[in-house]
């Protein structure tokens, strides 16, 4: 009769250790694989290895491995083994599975409490292209002055005569480009960011691009409130284009992201929201999703870029567009060795198409620098200067590199002419720090 109860005591036991663990190992799967699927997480991992964040992503095997521990002396084992394992096992299973549906909660729910508030802005339709906008633009007062080459940075000259005879004819169209604002940051100067915004207003730029790390930590509706109420406040009217940045990324951000700068009704080439075309007249403009490096660059993406440079018209000039960059002076983290430089994922898996198409310009931001940069014919430009803290001065010099200014904050005007792109880099209150021409290939 002990015996019995004894034996039917032991497959209960049994049992319900077992199933503690597997819904413990579920949930935790669950909570990875919804994680996995949000933009940018991939790329967290891979250049920001925390210790929670390896912690969370193998913490659903603790349960098992308790629950097979007590399996393995359940029939032989001395009691205080036995009740000691199955105790363990399911306190294990028990703190997975809350940590579990906490952090599932934490994903899926913080990014939709409180209320977005969207002012009225200009935002390009990628579909519609920047000829909408730009024909119903509001013209602006005249340009900041040009000032000179190389004012204000270090290094030397950038490609070929810059500038020269550009105040002889109007451009075709009138670009901006800038990145990492990180509004929500103690660290982000605030007034560099809205002297920017204020100077590309009176610039009358045709459109404006902002390249991503718009916002510290993307899962919070007031870092993205108080992003959205500037460019409200500063550039209402001037065409406007918002990339995902990883930080925008984090934690499920892009809910938010989405909802500010690609509402209902927005539609783009790719069917993505986060890499498409913009058409103009006189530019093929294409945005990548980079968001870190190549954790969103799958085949659809490599596809459809693919395709999309085969069949644009050469006859105009193509930018790239994206938030992490190809080639880059930088240095390595000091806290986990990542390098923040010369990019090894993109230069590998997307540089060979730049080149095989002959882009004609590539723009990014993610390193806090301006920099311009030259390899195989392909101009690279980083703008990752709108007010995130500065980076420090790089410890490696891109071997591409032709001229950076570090510590300093700005923002990218590229000219489109019929020959040729002209580039003035500037300072926040619009000095032309340096300038470069690339002629038509
Ligand atoms: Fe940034």
């Amino acid at each position: 009769m002990n015996t019995k109860m004894s034996n039917t005591d032991t497959i209960r036991g049994r049992r319900s250790t077992v199933l503690f663990a597997l819904i413990a190992a579920l949930l935790s799967l669950v909570l990875n694989l919804y994680h996995f699927s949000l933009q940018g997480t991939g790329g967290l991992y891979t250049w920001h290895p925390l210790l929670v964040l390896k912690i969370i992503l193998f913490m659903g095997l603790g349960p098992l491995l308790c629950a097979i521990l007590y399996l393995l002396v359940v029939w032989q084992g001395p009691t205080w083994l036995r009740t000691g394992l199955r105790w363990l096992s399911l306190l294990v299973s028990g703190i997975v599975s809350l940590v579990s549906l906490a952090l599932l909660a934490y994903l899926i729910f913080v990014p939709r409490m409180g209320n977005l508030e969207t002012p009225r802005l200009s935002l390009i339709n990628p579909s519609q292209g920047l000829e909408p906008l730009v024909h119903a633009a509001v013209a602006a007062p005249a340009s900041p002055g040009v000032t000179g080459q190389d004012s204000a940075g270090q290094g030397s000259a950038g490609q070929g005569s810059a500038g020269q005879g550009s105040g002889a004819q109007a451009p075709l169209l009138k670009l901006s480009f800038s990145s990492d604002p990180h509004w929500g940051a103690e660290t982000s100067n605030a007034e560099a960011r809205s002297q920017i915004l204020q100077q590309i207003a009176r610039h009358g730029s045709d459109a404006f691009f902002m390249l991503g790390d718009t916002v510290e930590t993307g899962n919070g509706v007031e870092k993205w409130n108080a992003a959205l109420a500037d460019l409200g406040k500063y550039i209402p009217q001037v065409p406007l284009r918002v990339l995902l940045g990883n930080h925008d990324a984090l934690f499920g951000g892009e809910y938010l992201y989405k909802k500010a700068f690609f509402p209902s009704g927005f539609t783009s080439d790719s069917g993505s929201p986060f890499y498409y075309s913009v058409n103009s007249r006189y530019a093929t403009i294409i945005v990548l999703n980079l968001p870190w490096g190549t954790e969103n660059f799958g085949i659809p993406q490599r596809r459809w870029l693919e395709k999309t440079l085969a069949q644009a018209d050469h006859s105009k000039p193509i930018i790239v567009l994206s938030h992490s960059y190809f080639y880059a002076s930088g240095y390595d983290d000091p806290a986990n060795g990542s390098p923040w430089y010369d990019h090894y994922q993109n230069i590998a898996k997307v540089v060979p198409l730049l080149e095989q198409y002959k882009v004609d310009l590539v723009i990014s931001g993610h390193n806090h620098y301006q920099e311009l940069l030259s390899y195989n014919g392909v101009t690279y430009a980083i703008v990752g200067s709108m007010g995130g803290i500065s980076d420090p001065a790089p410890a490696y010099v891109s071997p591409a590199s032709q001229w950076i200014a570090v510590g300093k904050f700005g923002w990218l005007d590229v000219d489109v002419y019929s020959d040729r792109l002209l580039l003035s880099f500037r300072s926040e209150t619009g000095e032309v720090r340096h300038q470069a021409s690339i002629p038509r290939r």
